[in-house]
Parts: structure tokens; C-alpha cells; sequence
């Protein structure tokens, strides 16, 4: 099995370094981008000898941003990405050039909480159960078929401090899953629904 895979992150990359650690993974991993030239995903990324790229230009929601990003992965013949905490629209230019081949991990049960504050807003709407959900990318932020959803309960003295670990924990654990089963091509995609096939034996 083989792929080239970039993995888009904006903050600290800890999702990154879990897709890091999957040893079957890691040789996948082509390239490394994010937004934030700061962002300690970037030094994951030196740390672990993957190439790295700072995209930061155009300006928020202008596909323009997503079209240079196309460019950036076809100079590095990336044919699948991974947005790991990746804070920026792709918008519709990037989501059609990867069609199908993008994955992205979001802390709480989407369609619930969408956007850039799930774990805060899970908290302020004391919800007593929220989660993880990994998915394919569509046009809409935080949107597209399906692939793991895994729940986490909510304890009534739970804080962000307290809560967010506990939904990292779990995102790195589902999405090298959902990445080793797109790349294995175990994902089979019917409309809006997703079926994950095992390994065979
Ligand atoms: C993760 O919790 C991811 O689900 C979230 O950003 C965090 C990045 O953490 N993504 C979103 O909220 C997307 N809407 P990390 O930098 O430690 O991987």
C-alpha cells in the first residue's frame, strides 16, 4: 500500500504526532502545512524529518487560498490530506482537486458543534454527552459522509482542561484508523453513509 499524504494543521499537532507514531502511517506522511508559521506542529514535523510548508496567503474565505494550497500538494504529489486541527477554510476548488481523499477530525458529535470552539461550546450548552467525529471533507465546514463517531461522556464538574483530554485521546485513536482505512481503500462511500470494511484476515 502506498500514498502520500499531507497533513494540514494550524495548532499544537498533537493528532499529527498521534499519525506520526502509527509506524504503517508514517511512511506515508509526505509533507507537513500550516497556517501559522508558529504552530508546534511544524517542529513535530522537523523533529520526525517530514518536509514542511507555511502557507499563509489570501485572505480568509477566498477559494484563492485553497487553489495555491493545490498547487503546493501537487509539487509535492500529494494524494490524500489530512486536516488535523487545520483552522482555515480549504473551500470548494480544494475540497474538488482531493475529492473524496480528505479527512478531517472534529471534537465533538457533528453535526453538533461545528467550528473552531466545539469542546468550550459542548461545555456551555451542558451537554451531558459529546465526542469525536472523523469524516470526508465536503464543501460546508465540518460536513461530509461520515466515517467514526465515538461518544464521551460529559461529567458535571468537567472543565475544558478536563474535557479536552479525554476527546484528544479518543481523536487519536480514530483518526490513523480512518486514515489507514481510506488509503486501503476500506472505505466505501454510498451517499451520505460510509462503510468502514475490516482488514482482511
Ligand atoms: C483537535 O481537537 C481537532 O479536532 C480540532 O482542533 C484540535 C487540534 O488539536 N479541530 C477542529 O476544531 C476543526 N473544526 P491538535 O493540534 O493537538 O491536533
Amino acid at each position: 500500500m502506498d500514498a502520500r499524504v499531507a497533513v494540514l494543521a494550524s495548532g499544537s499537532g498533537t493528532n499529527l504526532q498521534a499519525l506520526l507514531d502509527d509506524p504503517v502511517i508514517r511512511p506515508w506522511i509526505a509533507l507537513v502545512v500550516s497556517d501559522r508559521p508558529e504552530a508546534y506542529a511544524i517542529e513535530r514535523a522537523r523533529t520526525a524529518g517530514v518536509p514542511t510548508v507555511v502557507h499563509e496567503k489570501g485572505p480568509r474565505g477566498d477559494d484563492a487560498f485553497g487553489r495555491a494550497l493545490v498547487s503546493v500538494l501537487r509539487d509535492h504529489h500529494v494524494d490524500t490530506v489530512v486536516l488535523a486541527g487545520f483552522m482555515r477554510v480549504v473551500g470548494p476548488a480544494f475540497v474538488d482537486a482531493f475529492e473524496g481523499r480528505i479527512l478531517n477530525v472534529h471534537p465533538a458529535l457533528l453535526p453538533a458543534f461545528p467550528g473552531a470552539h466545539a469542546v468550550a461550546d459542548a461545555l456551555a450548552h451542558a451537554v451531558k454527552v459529546t465526542g469525536v467525529t472523523v469524516h470526508l471533507v465536503d464543501e460546508e465546514v465540518d460536513h461530509g459522509p461520515i466515517v467514526f463517531q465515538e461518544a464521551i461522556p460529559v461529567r458535571d464538574d468537567d472543565v475544558w482542561d478536563t474535557l479536552e483530554p479525554r476527546v484528544h485521546e479518543v481523536e487519536h485513536r480514530l483518526l490513523p484508523a480512518a486514515l489507514r482505512a481510506l488509503v486501503e481503500g476500506r472505505l466505501k462511500v454510498e451517499g451520505r453513509r460510509v462503510h468502514v470494511l475490516e482488514m482482511p484476515a
